[in-house]
């Protein structure tokens, strides 16, 4: 399943990340807002279970807890711009790392970086990443995340480009992958379009 989430608050600060005109600090913003925005909808059917609390007024209240642990995988670089916004969310989020570089021979991604939690297996887990561009990391991200058997994995990305979209969801049809926008496609040198650029380097203000 893939999800585009329709938003004015969503479109409006992607607009401002698209932007070549935005400042680093102010794509960060943005970036962590949006994500926010966009967490709040991939989370929606998170399983709750039920308990009993004591509030001030009554002894014996209904109140909810997530049944599951959640645990946040950015994927490096840009993923960790995704972070900060989803941890204002879900502070009780556990963080992973993946890194991932190209092989320039043979073209496929190659884990160069990994880091979980212990509690993975009792986890939702959800993979960040701006950019679904290929769909080579993302993929190559949940082969690595399932040999962990977490109870779930779904994506969230904020700009994907149609064959990258495509590609993840032929090789993982059980991740649900949210997105803030379906762009046009990749151009030669790999960047979607319109897209919003180098993502990590507009992120960490590098070039
Ligand atoms: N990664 C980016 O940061 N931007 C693109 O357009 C494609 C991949």
């Amino acid at each position: 399943m893939h999800k585009i989430i329709n938003h004015p608050l969503i479109k409006d600060k992607l607009t401002r990340m698209r932007k070549v005109s935005t400042v680093s600090t102010v794509f960060r913003t943005n970036l962590e807002e949006l994500t926010q925005l966009m967490v709040y909808e991939a989370t929606k059917d998170l399983e709750l279970n039920e308990i009993e609390i004591e509030t001030p007024v009554v002894k014996n209240a209904k109140g909810y807890k997530l049944k599951n642990k959640i645990c946040l995988i950015p994927i490096l670089r840009a993923g960790i711009g995704m972070v900060d916004g989803v941890k204002s969310l879900i502070p009780t989020a556990t963080i992973g790392h993946i890194g991932l570089y190209r092989n320039e021979e043979t073209l496929k991604p190659v884990e160069y970086f990994k880091k979980f939690p212990k509690n993975i297996s009792e986890s939702d887990v959800i993979i960040l990443d701006p950019m679904l561009a290929t769909g080579g990391s993302v993929v190559e991200a949940v082969n690595i995340i399932k040999k962990y058997n977490p109870k779930s994995i779904k994506f969230v990305c904020i700009v994907a480009a149609p064959e990258g979209l495509e590609y993840v969801q032929k090789i993982h049809p059980d991740v649900d992958v949210y997105i803030a926008a379906l762009d046009d496609k990749l151009n030669e040198n790999g960047y979607i379009t319109p897209g919003l650029g180098d993502a990590g380097d507009r992120i960490f203000g590098t070039k």
